[in-house]
């Protein structure tokens, strides 16, 4: 039996990170395409050579022609611009959603049914990008954002309660960054709230940091953005899927009447296995957390709305 096979497009920093965990772990053979040529077969060779080190067999191109990615599982789009100096996030919106639309035509042509796992930001906008660049089904289209974001959050909440990230879980809704929804009612040490554990003004700061959390490795490192992070995340999900756990993972699906949310991505609990979107986890919000998941599916809107047709 074949090993699983996961393209990776984007051979920068979250795309080759990405690549080095999902080869080290065994999981899949692993197809890295950029459009810069000799980057990603660089970068292909230097981890195949880490393989004997390591220990692991799998096996790992570089390429910039999508003829390598065909029959892949899973196919994860990292590629895209950074926003720089005097870009609009207009400008940026623009720009990444051409190459989110160039690149998943080409991968979704070779590999008709994959799985589609993206990260390029806008995020929510991206992934509305692909779904109709590949038209495949809401199942197959998710987007890496909720993973991340709840990771930050139980970071900052393990550090705060001086205990292990193993026993904090946290649960994260929406859109990804300003406008995340923490649900700091479900997120819980050991299965006790946190805000049972924590005053009202430490949560509200943890919950804070958490939707800055990207800029503040932005801010820290100057040029470029956060990706041991970003792609520790990309792992957790093709692990669910290529293993089919059934993990409870917080990722952007398109939601049908969901959350109260129609024809929009938005960040929300799902099961996620060997079909992509397994289920959708839905739970009764307050007055409040409605209103803020509201916002935060609006704020997408607002940009799906200035994509290019
Ligand atoms: N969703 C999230 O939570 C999250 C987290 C971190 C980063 N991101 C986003 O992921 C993206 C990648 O971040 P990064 O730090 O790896 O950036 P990077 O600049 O290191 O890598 C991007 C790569 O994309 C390649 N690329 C550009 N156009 C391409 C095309 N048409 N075809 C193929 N490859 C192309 C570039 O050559 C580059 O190697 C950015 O949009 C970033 O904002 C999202």
């Amino acid at each position: 039996m074949p090993r699983n096979k996961v393209t990776v497009i984007g051979a920068g920093n979250v795309g080759a990170t990405a690549a080095q965990r999902i080869a080290e772990a065994g999981l899949a053979d692993v197809v890295l395409v950029d459009i810069v040529e000799g980057l990603p077969q660089g970068k292909a060779l230097d981890l195949a050579e880490a393989g004997p080190v390591v220990g692991h067999d799998a096996r790992v191109t570089g390429t910039n022609d999508y003829a390598d990615t065909a029959d892949s599982d899973i196919i994860v789009v990292t590629s895209g611009l950074a926003r720089q100096p005097g870009m609009s996030r207009d400008d940026l919106l623009v720009k990444n959603a051409g190459i989110v639309k160039a690149v998943v035509s080409a991968a979704a042509a070779q590999s008709p049914n994959a799985i589609l796992i993206i990260v390029t930001n806008p995020l929510d906008a991206m992934c509305h990008v692909a779904m109709q660049a590949s038209g495949f089904p809401r199942e197959r289209v998710l987007g890496m954002a909720g993973v991340l974001d709840s990771a930050r959050f139980r970071t900052f909440i393990a550090w705060e309660l001086g205990v292990s990230v193993e026993d904090t879980h946290a649960f994260v809704l929406g859109g990804h960054g300003d406008t995340m929804v923490p649900l700091s009612r479900y997120s819980t040490v050991a299965g006790i709230p946190i805000t049972e554990l924590l005053s009202a003004e430490r949560v509200a700061a943890i919950e804070d940091r958490t939707r800055n959390g990207g800029a503040e490795v932005v801010a820290l490192l100057k040029t470029g953005s956060a990706y041991y992070a970003p792609a520790a995340s990309v792992f957790e999900m093709v692990e669910s899927i290529l293993l089919d756990r059934r993990r409870v993972l917080p990722c952007a699906v398109l939601l049908n009447g969901e959350y109260k949310t129609t024809g929009l991505f938005v960040g929300v609990p799902i099961v996620i296995g060997s079909n992509g979107l397994e289920r959708i986890v839905e739970i009764t919000l307050t007055t409040d957390e409605q209103a803020a998941f509201d916002k935060s599916a609006g704020s997408v809107k607002e940009l799906v709305d200035k994509l290019p047709g």
